[in-house]
């Protein structure tokens, strides 16, 4: 990493351990939801798939997670022009256009009657045998699910969270992009395993030379000395839609953001570190295997950063009702 000039400093503060829910859906809950699939709405009772769906059988699809404030679908274009390349990635044609995606996804949200919540759009490879030849499957199936979701505590969102470094490698370009936002995530899991069994929040994964690539879910920055640092998609990160928001307020606000390969000596010596996702939205980490990040609390750049996100996704975005 390229650091800038001038000293840092740290400090010790306590550590609360964060609670990670499992997706909540509080109005959605206790109303069963409506389901989109392919063409039709029905109740989340009725909302089944065959056992012989390639993406259930092997993980063989693609899907997006995307957010909607205030009545509006944040960043809505970004995360649809991500799923087609995703799709394009794995050779899978996705059997409706985008301006039919879009209508079934904002009536998905309308027909469950909600103006704040979390989607998730799901493209299968659709109905095969028991062989895992994707030419076997003559229709890819679309999903679409519109509920609320909380990853994590308001009380973690605003304390911070720890991170320990994964033993298990993000996935080698090589093997499978991490820019593919497909339905194999068991490499995501299999780290998120390993962030449980060490009472973390998050695990820390880096790629095969040893370099940060992101996190479970999420993509990583630090701050040093008035700089931002994110490593570069190279690394192994996707291109999160919440990563290039960043980049948008950094730009917004003057503040230098470089891409750049990052070392877990890198984040211990951080002043601040954060981490992106649609889910998670933004959120600070004030403790790294073990190590107490910066001052250990929240710093001023997520500060600044958080308030100006929040600011876009209430005011931005595609109208739901319009
Ligand atoms: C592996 C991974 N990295 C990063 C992200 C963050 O991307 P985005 O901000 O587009 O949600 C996600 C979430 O989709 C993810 O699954």
């Amino acid at each position: 990493m390229d650091e800038p000039k001038q000293a840092g400093g740290s400090s010790k503060a306590a550590v609360k351990p964060a609670l990670e829910t499992q997706p909540v859906s509080s109005k959605a809950k206790a109303k069963a939801l409506t389901i989109y699939i392919d063409g039709k709405y029905v109740p989340e009772a009725e909302a089944k798939i065959s056992v012989f769906d390639h993406g259930l059988l092997y993980g063989d699809g693609v899907f997006e997670g995307i957010r909607f404030y205030n009545g509006r679908v944040f960043r809505l274009e970004e995360h649809l022009d991500r799923l087609w390349d995703s799709a394009r990635s794995i050779c899978l044609e996705i059997p409706i256009g985008a301006e039919e995606m879009t209508e079934a996804l904002l009536e998905t949200i309308r027909k469950n009657g909600l103006n704040e919540g979390y989607i998730r759009l799901i493209v299968t490879r659709g109905v095969g045998n028991l062989g895992l030849n994707p030419a076997q499957c003559k229709r890819p199936s679309v999903i679409i699910i519109a509920t609320t979701i909380a990853l994590y505590s308001k009380e973690v969102c605003e304390t911070g969270l720890t991170v320990v470094t994964c033993a298990t490698r993000r996935t080698n370009a090589a093997a499978l992009n991490p820019a593919v936002k497909s339905l194999n995530y068991l490499n995501n899991v299999m780290a998120r395993i390993e962030a449980n069994l060490a009472g973390a929040d998050e695990a820390l994964m880096l790629n095969d030379a040893g370099n940060v690539a992101e996190c479970t879910a999420d993509n990583v920055f630090i701050v040093k000395r008035g700089q931002i640092f994110t490593p570069p998609i190279a690394a192994g990160a996707l291109r999160g839609i919440t990563r290039s928001v960043v980049f948008d307020i950094a730009a917004e606000l003057d503040l230098k953001l470089t891409e750049t390969d990052i070392t877990r000596h890198d984040v211990f010596v951080a002043d601040e570190c954060f981490l992106t996702g649609t889910a998670a939205e933004l959120i600070p980490v004030i403790k790294a295997d073990g190590r107490t990040l910066g001052s250990g609390k929240p710093g001023p750049i997520y500060t600044r950063m958080i308030g100006r996100f929040r600011e876009l996704t209430r005011a931005t975005g595609t109208p739901i009702f319009a």
